[in-house]
């Protein structure tokens, strides 16, 4: 007798999708054609690792703002499949992070932190901001070939959240692989060698802040930090892990992102002339272009929750416990939500992108990272007639959730 096995059922074209989402390394760099896949064919889609992946505007808007839904740091992990987590510091360092946390320990930390961050208190940076950007754009007046990264996307939100906190200006340097590293842990799907280079920089992160706080306990100053040393709720201070979760979480959160906003917002204004032109004829533009370019390319790709109760999402019921990818930058590009999403339209009306979540996690320092890329732009368009790409494919990190570039190489020529 010969046995002959059944044939495996053949991968639908979303389960493709999703693969080649958590595994090829090209994708970081265009996600979105994967998205539209997974848009058009399983908007709600039960992957082979056992998250469920979203990816339509309105499901994921309505699970960011639902009661239902909320954070489970265990929850995702069992969907990254990484055995015996809690052997690394990437993870566990994170089990205090202001992100993962649930009400209502997450809605006081908050509050602690949401008058320091308000649109109104952040206005008050704004000179400051605008003397950062001269400071690190005077020295360029007479134009060149630079890496737009280097000169402004990482030290100009490095200094204005390290100011802010009262990181040491001489450190800043080494943040920008030690926050590129730590947030490879929260790819979907990890490798070992991603798991290993997180863990090294938690490591290294965890020694750094633990003495900058004990510093600072000592010895405060007018910083952040010192406010959040000696800040209390009910009477209490806050724990060890939660004081240097917060100040990691605050500095790496205030500087990756918003590196990302202005080098992925350049990028997509230098292969679209035609808007670039469009901004540089009509400054007044900008509050809405940064808008439209935080929705065309997001720097946060993807945030997780997890099912509280079943929940009904599209034609499914998500079943409680059940971890979600949330897809906010396939969310933006979504064309029952914006009309020709491929395209950046600086004049687009009616632009709330995704990119800073939604509901209670909604991002605490939107205020300030728009106010950044309006400097930023609006500076550089203003000084330079002339920013040339010099490098058709400039390289991306391999992060997908965190997404950004590793260089962005230009010509600049001064107006
Ligand atoms: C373009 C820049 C930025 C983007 C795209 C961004 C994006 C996000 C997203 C998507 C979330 C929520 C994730 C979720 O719902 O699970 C978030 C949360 C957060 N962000 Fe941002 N962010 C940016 C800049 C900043 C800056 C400059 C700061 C600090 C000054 C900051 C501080 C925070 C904090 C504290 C939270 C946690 C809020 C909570 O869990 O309640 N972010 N951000």
């Amino acid at each position: 007798m010969t046995l002959t096995a059944a044939p495996l059922p053949k991968p639908s074209p979303a389960d493709v999708a999703v693969r080649s989402l958590f595994t090829d390394p090209a994708v970081p760099a265009d996600p979105y054609p994967v998205y539209r896949v997974l848009r058009d064919t399983a908007p709600v889609h039960r992957s082979m690792t056992g998250h469920w992946v979203l990816s339509r505007h309105a499901d994921i808007d309505a699970v960011l703002r639902c009661a239902g839904a909320g954070k489970s740091l265990e929850a995702f992990i069992a969907g990254q499949q990484v055995p015996d987590w809690r052997r690394h510091e990437s993870f566990t360092r994170m089990l205090d992070h202001l992100i993962w946390l649930n009400p209502p320990r997450h809605t006081r930390l908050r509050q602690l932190l949401g008058s320091v961050l308000t649109p109104r208190a952040v206005a008050r940076y704004e000179p400051q901001i605008q003397a950062r950007v001269a400071e690190l754009l005077d020295p360029l007046a007479g134009g060149g070939d630079v890496d737009l990264l280097d000169v402004l996307a990482f030290p100009l939100p490095v200094a204005v959240i390290g100011t802010m906190l009262g990181v040491p200006c001489e450190d800043w340097p080494i943040f920008r692989r030690l926050v590129r590293d730590v947030t490879l842990c929260v790819e979907p799907s990890p490798t070992a060698d991603q798991l290993a280079l997180a863990d090294a920089a938690a490591r290294e992160l965890n020694a750094y802040f633990d003495a900058l706080i004990a510093e600072r306990r000592a010895r405060p100053r007018d910083d952040m930090i010192s406010m959040l040393v000696a800040a209390e709720i009910d009477g209490e201070s806050l724990t060890e892990g939660e004081l240097s979760s917060l100040v990691q979480f605050l500095f790496g959160a205030g500087f990756e992102t918003t590196t990302n906003l202005i080098g992925n917002g350049m990028l997509a204004l230098l292969r679209q002339p035609d808007q670039l032109a469009a901004l540089r004829a009509a400054p007044d533009l900008i509050a809405g272009a940064v808008e439209e370019l935080l929705r065309f390319d997001a720097s946060v790709q993807l945030t997780m929750r997890t099912a509280f109760e079943d929940l009904t999402v599209g034609d499914h019921v998500v079943p409680a416990g059940a971890s979600m990818l949330l897809l906010l930058g396939s969310a933006n590009r979504d064309p029952a939500r914006y009309e020709d999403p491929d395209r950046v339209d600086v004049t687009r009306a009616s632009v709330r992108p995704l990119s800073f979540s939604a509901g209670i996690h909604f991002c605490l320092g939107a205020a300030l990272a728009r106010l950044e890329g309006r400097v930023a732009f609006t500076e550089l368009l203003r000084r330079f007639g002339r920013i040339e790409l010099r490098k058709d494919a400039p390289r991306w990190k391999s992060n997908l959730t965190l997404h950004g570039l590793e260089e962005l190489p230009v010509r600049l020529t001064p107006a």
